[in-house]
């Protein structure tokens, strides 16, 4: 991991001003994501120490590598003329919000969508952005992010085992009103970054709404289901999520299949 660095040799071409200060503030949000993501890992790693040593390595080795993404878009930043800053208003209480939950399966869901809609954004913007010197960037986010779902996957379910219906049943309203602003976030986002990514609002809803329904849609018993409406809303096929390639990318034989991360940069294009 530490040897893959970034050749940053060439400058970007921008086509505008406009362009280069949507990249900083798309790099800035994912910046933020990876902050964030580590410290999480790295608190349930210690959590979980006593009872199952194996599953806490794993969480120390996925917030390791989320603190290089740290490192790596702390350098890219600078690279593309920006710097880390401080956050907004709206994103700094979302994150605010997350760092007060303490149950574990709270924190592992939460962290599934945020992995979810982060690395559908990137394959989207991977799939847009042409320039030569920021597609690496890119597709190293595309590629571990695409792997962290399938893992927060098997971390979640991991981490439900055993709870009661009530709990459960908070979970389930957790996913709700998580997927409702995260689909809202998309709207925020477009603001900001859009000059960057090319990504349009309702293409982007449409992409959230389709992978964070997808992520369960092979997991019925979870319970984890979306507004309906909003799915009919976006035109999105809610019997057919199961077969959907939202649902291959979060599966488990996808995450064996991402051993060789570069498969994953391939399937996610
Ligand atoms: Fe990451
Ligand atoms: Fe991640």
């Amino acid at each position: 991991m530490y040897d893959e660095g970034l050749d940053l040799s060439q400058p970007v071409a921008w086509g505008s001003e406009e362009e280069r200060q949507a990249a900083i503030k798309f790099f800035n949000a994912a910046f933020r994501a990876e902050e964030s993501g580590l410290r999480q890992a790295h608190e349930l790693a210690e959590e979980v120490a006593s009872m199952d040593p194996d599953l806490a390595e794993t969480l120390r080795l996925y917030g390791d590598e989320e603190g290089w993404h740290r490192e790596l878009l702390t350098e890219f930043l600078t690279f593309i003329g920006g710097e880390v800053r401080p956050m907004g208003r709206v994103t700094g209480t979302f994150y605010r919000l997350y760092g007060r939950a303490k149950k574990m399966e709270s924190i592992v869901l939460v962290n599934l969508m945020f992995e979810t809609i982060g690395s559908t954004t990137y394959r989207m913007a991977l799939s847009r952005v042409k320039h030569p010197a920021i597609r690496p960037m890119l597709t190293i986010l595309t590629r571990d992010e695409s792997f962290h779902v399938p893992l927060n996957v098997h971390f979640l379910k991991h981490a439900m085992k055993g709870r009661t219906l009530r709990e459960r049943m908070r979970l389930r309203a957790l996913y709700k009103v998580l997927f409702l602003a995260l689909l809202a976030s998309a709207y925020a986002s477009r603001r900001r970054a859009k000059a960057f990514d090319n990504i349009e609002f309702k293409e982007l809803a449409r992409a959230y709404a389709e992978h964070l329904a997808a992520l369960f849609a092979r997991e019925p018993d979870l319970g984890f289901t979306p507004p309906p409406f909003v799915l009919k809303l976006l035109g999105i096929d809610e019997e057919g999520l199961s077969q959907s390639e939202a649902a291959r990318v979060t599966s488990i034989e996808e995450a064996e299949r991402a051993i060789d991360r570069q498969q994953a940069v391939v399937s996610a294009l």
